[in-house]
Parts: structure tokens; C-alpha cells; sequence
């Protein structure tokens, strides 16, 4: 019962608010040809981070889980047509299907998709000094959700934001005594985001065509 009305709900603000969107509904399709997990953000999410960005004003972007490139091309909307979006992806088959839908939403340029374990890829990120992003979205394995954190921390500026996926665990997240590897990166995470004095965050529950979930957002201070 509240699962179906959660969808009618979400179905309904999307469709009067975002509407049909050839570009998005292709992504997915393709996304669907090739086997990927239809883990997706909603169309509703994918417009909040969408929002987010641009009220932040980014330019610069760095999404770590990229699946099919759903997420990336809401947030790649969002940026000038001088910005840059990095996305973070560990399976090549995901990360050709995402390179192949920026590329058909236009975002050749602006996006890459970057092959490999993300541990690795954040930390040649920070090797190479790269410029901080504006916003990053955290969307991959939930284990490892606070070496994604503090990877992310390094390649932000104040001000940056920070937006996490999935830290509700199904409410599992409230539970002490869990030993599930994805309630354990999330409470990790939380541990350090409540010790760390550069970071303000707060931590919201959703329901919707996704179940029951929610987010983190995090900003970055000086
Ligand atoms: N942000 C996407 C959904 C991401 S799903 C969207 O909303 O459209 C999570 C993705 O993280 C999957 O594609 C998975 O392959 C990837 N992933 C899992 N472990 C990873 C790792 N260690 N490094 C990089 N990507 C990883
Ligand atoms: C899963 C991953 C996600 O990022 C998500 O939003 C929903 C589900 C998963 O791995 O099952
Ligand atoms: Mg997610």
C-alpha cells in the first residue's frame, strides 16, 4: 500500500513537473538494453541534484557511481557550456553506456567518464592537483562511502557541496548493532562528518519510486 502510493505520488510530481524528456527516456533505455541495474536516481532526484548544482552555480562537477549516465546528464545540465563533469565508474560496460548517452545528450565535451575503481580514481584526482569541483555527487558501493567523503573533501573548496545517495539502508542505518557492510559506510560516514569541523551536514529520509531511502547533504566550509 504505501509503496504504491509513494510511486502514484512521485509518478504524478514528475510528470507535471518534469515531463517527457527524449533525451532521459533514451538514456535509460539504453541503460535497460544493456543489462545495467535500473538503480537509476528518480526523475524527480535526478531534477533536485539538477537544481542543487545550479543553485550552487558549479561549473565543475565530480559524480562518483555513474551506471549509465542518468544522474551525470541531470547534473551535466546544469553546468555552463565551459564546465566540467568527472564521473566515477568501476565496470566498463556501465562506463560505455554512460560515455555513449552524454555523448548523445550533448556532452561529449563537458562529461568523461573515467574507468575504475574509485578509490583510485579520487586519488589520482588529488595527484594531479586538480581544480576542486562545486558539487559532487556520491552514488557507488555504500562500503566505501567515507573514503569517497574524504576523497571528495580534498578535491573541494569552501562552499563546495556534497550530496550522498542511499543512506537510509531500508532504516537499518539507525541500528547499532548492524554488521551490514553498507549501514557500517554510512555510519562510518556520519561518525566523520559529525567529527570533522569543515563540514556542515544534515541527513534527510525520502520515500518515493525508489522506496524508502534518503540523502546526505554536506557543505563545505572554510
Ligand atoms: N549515479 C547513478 C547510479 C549509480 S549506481 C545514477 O543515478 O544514474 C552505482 C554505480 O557505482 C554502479 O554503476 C557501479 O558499477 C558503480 N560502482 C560500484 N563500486 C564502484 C567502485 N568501487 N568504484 C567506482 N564505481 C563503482
Ligand atoms: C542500489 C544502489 C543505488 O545507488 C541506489 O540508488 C539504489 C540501489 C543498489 O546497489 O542496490
Ligand atoms: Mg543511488
Amino acid at each position: 500500500m504505501a509503496q504504491q502510493q509513494w510511486t502514484a505520488v512521485d509518478t504524478y510530481f514528475s510528470d507535471v513537473l518534469i515531463g517527457d524528456d527524449p533525451v532521459l527516456a533514451a538514456a535509460l533505455a539504453a541503460a535497460d538494453a544493456a543489462g545495467l541495474p535500473q538503480i537509476a536516481v528518480a526523475p524527480n532526484q535526478g531534477k533536485l541534484l539538477h537544481l542543487l548544482a545550479l543553485t550552487q552555480g558549479a561549473r565543475r562537477v565530480l559524480e562518483v557511481g555513474t551506471l549509465g549516465g542518468y544522474s551525470a546528464i541531470w547534473l551535466a545540465r546544469a553546468l555552463p557550456a565551459d564546465g566540467r563533469l568527472i564521473t566515477l565508474e568501476i565496470d566498463p560496460t556501465h562506463a560505455e553506456v554512460a560515455a555513449a548517452n552524454l555523448k548523445h545528450a550533448g556532452f561529449a565535451e563537458l562529461a568523461e567518464v573515467r574507468l575504475g575503481r574509485a578509490a583510485e580514481t579520487l586519488a589520482q584526482l588529488v595527484a594531479d592537483g586538480t581544480e576542486p569541483f562545486d558539487f559532487v555527487f556520491i552514488d557507488a558501493d555504500k562500503p566505501s562511502n567515507p573514503v569517497y567523503f574524504e576523497w571528495a573533501l580534498k578535491l573541494s573548496r569552501p562552499g563546495t557541496v556534497i550530496v550522498v545517495d542511499n543512506v537510509v539502508r531500508g532504516g537499518a542505518v539507525a541500528d547499532a548493532g548492524s554488521t551490514d557492510p553498507g549501514v557500517l559506510g554510512v555510519r562510518r560516514l556520519h561518525e566523520l562528518l559529525a567529527a570533522e569541523p569543515r563540514v556542515s551536514a544534515t541527513s534527510v529520509q525520502t520515500v518515493g519510486v525508489k522506496g524508502y531511502d534518503g540523502f546526505t547533504l554536506i557543505r563545505v566550509g572554510s
